[in-house]
């Protein structure tokens, strides 16, 4: 009770100046960036510092998750036990203002010192409301719709208790097999870091003191998404380049945005796991790019590097761990019981520990727990936050901007509403997975809009829309074939609803088939058979392999797990009240066996002929095209879209001169539509080989049925720099190559030089 006192005479003898700080200091304190020296915080962490015991400091450095049952929380004696006693100073899983309020209390009422609790959660596509998956989203290439879905989730989040995400996952990926390509922003660098920096801006805004904003945690730091044969958890092999060039920035692009927390990942790099990896905890991220909030590890990850084969016991690892770099054990227990023996061997330092505890009660004072531990706690503001129209208008349009149209023979989208229309499929009136993976406190019994609930929206005459199950997601039961194939035989129009089921991506969730699961491929041959048109709407969380549907079925849009929305927006799709403009982040395969498989590929010392593609002594397949089915950028639209009249305004540039590209788009088809208009450079020679295209600059621009506009892109020399051979970071002088287009492979093209 004194030490409390003591804490609070020091807060207040801080605020009123007693220790002398200045006052732009204190104005400053509510400043996002880490790296921002506040004279306040740091005279309280200092006061607050000396009165803790190497025990209570420990406390701070473990997070446990709560025994959150589906239905609610149930108290389990033995997590809140440790907070009473100070052992556990952050707590995950736990939400609602009451249960978080309820064991704030249990620190701040039974702790000595009473620091707060840190509750962290995964707040990853939405929290209440929730918004199609991040790959989904991804797809929208709109950075400031990005940005609002991840504020709307803070805003929905921080009502509810919570003040940590663990989110955004910035791994990039490059094989669908694994299932976390769901919750990443696809495969391109570029692209990744953008999307990375627009949800660390969404979460944390620009006040961690603000009740609205949550610290955001980039993850899984770092090179998970390497993962050998796509297979979760697996070994990760690739050369210092490939790390750093591929890998590394959209991490580093977090950091630039003043991101709170990293995890580590669960995988090994080049032999040593990363969560006891020095070098990328230590010297990259901490040295090198001056990272000042704390890391915490994946669930149990310190634990693992005992299977890893590096420690051989949990001391062991909770030694390599802290050394390297990391400062919270998530789940684990490894700090909880060996930091103090470690300490006390010499093997583990306190100034370590001192450093790790000094950077959680920094976002913890950011937060403004100190000055109010249940600020996030407001029965009040949590009524009125979540779920609200705003929120869900939000998340509808973003599940329509995330839609991608693959296929539209003889435009038979969008859809007439006086059709007589066959609905089909195991997704066509399933609120269960709609709303995908990773949607921990989304509902998913009542708020999901189905297919068939929004499409009944949208058609006057009910006698037009029947609906048949058809099959399961992933079965070999035929039983409800023939009530499809009937209900098809009816209709004008058939859509076939179809994909995977939301536990087939995401964590553990990698697969070496990426055919539609079950017998749903089966289904749509036999509705096939009826001779009427069908267009695919597909669910799912990853590239999948869909070259025959490609070949047989008119029209395929790609909607990923829409979220909360879902039904509706897809209605709006299909019925042409709104225009798809989503553009795919990841290629997708037309067979597994070309995995991995990604745009921004090299030249190989035996590039194919694309006119002789499978020419022998080439670097091809003997059965199979190079390409992908639909590569990198691609979406189609309802309207049609013209490039001409590319220009460069000089071709030859010096290292301090600003390149200015421009095109023309012209919107050349009947309906007034969105288009991506994507910029990609190639460096002709390096002294390291360099990749065929990479993706500098896009933008997203609205045009109606006839109208034209000039789009202009600039870029400079720091934006053609890559890791050398002497691995310096710079561009090299020579010639590059312009491409400017809807996609990754429909393209113009012109030439520079740089001198
Ligand atoms: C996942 C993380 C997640 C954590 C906490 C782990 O299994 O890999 O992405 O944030 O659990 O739920």
């Amino acid at each position: 009770m004194k030490i409390k006192k003591l804490i609070l005479f020091f807060s207040l003898s801080v605020f009123f100046g007693v220790l002398g700080c200045k006052k732009d200091s204190i104005q400053n304190e509510n400043n996002v960036l880490l790296n921002n020296k506040n004279v306040k915080m740091e005279s309280f962490l200092d006061s607050l510092m000396q009165v803790m015991t190497l025990d209570e400091k420990i406390g701070q450095m473990v997070l446990f998750s709560t025994d959150w049952e589906k239905t609610g929380p149930s108290i389990n004696n033995s997590y809140k036990k440790l907070v009473e006693e100070g052992k556990v100073g952050n707590i995950f899983n736990a939400y609602t203002s009451k249960f978080t309020r309820e064991l704030q209390k249990t620190a701040i009422e039974n702790t000595r010192l009473g620091i707060p609790l840190l509750f962290g959660y995964d707040v990853i596509h939405g929290h209440r409301t929730i918004f199609p998956i991040s790959l989904g989203e991804s797809a929208s290439w709109d950075l400031e719709a990005i940005e609002n879905g991840a504020r709307i989730a803070a805003i929905e989040a921080a009502a509810e208790g919570i003040h940590w995400t663990f989110a955004p996952m910035v791994d990039i990926a490059r094989d669908p097999r694994w299932g976390r390509v769901s919750e990443g922003a696809g495969e391109d660098v570029y692209l990744g870091s953008e999307i990375a920096k627009a949800r660390v801006r969404g979460f944390q805004g620009d006040d961690l003191s603000a009740t609205n904003t949550i610290l955001a945690c980039a993850k899984h730091y770092a090179a998970y998404g390497a993962a050998q044969g796509g297979r979760d958890y697996n070994t990760v092999d690739i050369s210092e380049r490939e790390l750093r060039t591929t890998y590394l920035p959209p991490f580093k692009a977090t950091v630039n945005e003043g991101v709170a927390t990293f995890m580590t990942s669960f995988n090994e790099l080049n032999g040593v796991p990363v969560t006891g990896n020095k070098y990328l905890l230590t010297d990259i991220l901490k040295t090198e790019w001056g990272f000042k909030g704390f890391v915490v590890t994946d669930y149990t990850s310190i634990n693992e590097m005992v299977a890893h084969g590096i420690v051989k016991d949990d001391k062991e690892a909770a030694e390599l761990a802290v050394n390297a770099g990391v400062d919270m054990d998530m789940q684990g227990a490894a700090f909880m019981d060996y930091l103090k023996e470690l300490i006390a061997e010499g093997k583990v330092s306190e100034k370590k520990v001192d450093e790790s505890v000094r950077s959680i009660l920094a976002l913890k004072y950011q937060l403004g727990l100190f000055d109010d531990p249940y600020k996030y706690c407001d029965e009040e503001r949590e009524k009125n936050s979540l779920m609200t129209t705003e929120n869900l208008e939000a998340a509808r349009d973003m599940a329509r901007k995330s839609s991608v149209l693959l296929k539209n023979n003889k435009e038979i989208l969008p859809i007439s509403k006086d059709k007589k229309i066959a609905l089909i499929g195991p997704l066509a009136d399933n609120k269960w997975d709609i709303i995908g993976s990773w949607s921990a406190a989304g509902d998913r019994y009542e708020k999901p809009v189905t297919v068939l609930e929004g499409f009944k929206t949208k058609i006057s005459n009910s006698s037009n829309l029947m609906f048949a199950k058809g099959c399961e997601i992933n079965s070999d039961d035929t039983k409800g074939f023939n009530e499809a194939i009937a209900i098809a035989k009816k209709a004008d129009v058939i859509v076939m609803v179809m994909g995977e089921s939301q536990d087939m991506s995401g964590e553990s969730a990698s697969r070496t088939n990426l055919d539609l699961p079950g017998n749903q491929k089966d289904l749509l041959k036999e509705i096939k058979k009826t001779g009427k048109p069908i267009v695919l709407v597909l669910m799912n969380g990853r590239p999948l392999t869909l070259e025959w549907e490609n070949e047989h079925i008119d029209a395929i849009l790609e909607t990923w797990f829409p979220g909360t929305m879902g039904g509706i927006a897809i209605a709006d799709l299909i019925f042409g009240d709104y225009n798809p403009s989503g553009k795919l982040t990841m290629s997708f395969p037309r067979n597994v066996g070309q995995i991995p498989i990604y745009y921004n590929v090299k030249n190989t010392g035996r590039p194919i002929d694309p006119k002789n593609p499978y020419e022998k002594y080439k670097s091809n397949y003997l059965d199979v095209l190079n390409s992908p089915l639909y590569p990198f950028g691609y979406g189609l639209s309802y309207t049609t879209f013209e490039y001409s009249d590319l220009s460069i305004d000089k071709n030859k540039f010096t290292f301090n001169e600003d390149i200015t590209v421009s095109v023309i788009i012209k919107n050349t088809g009947k309906y007034k539509g969105e288009e991506v208009a994507q910029l990609y450079v190639q460096d002709l020679v390096g002294s390291v080989t360099r990749p065929l295209k990479e993706l500098k600059r896009f933008e997203k621009i609205l045009l109606n049925p006839g109208e034209s506009k000039e789009v202009s892109f600039t870029i400079n020399s720091k934006d053609l720099a890559f890791y050398t051979r002497d691995m310096s970071f710079k561009a090299e002088p020579g010639e590059f190559k312009i491409y400017v287009g809807t996609n990754s492979q429909n393209v113009l093209e012109t030439q520079f030089s740089l001198k």
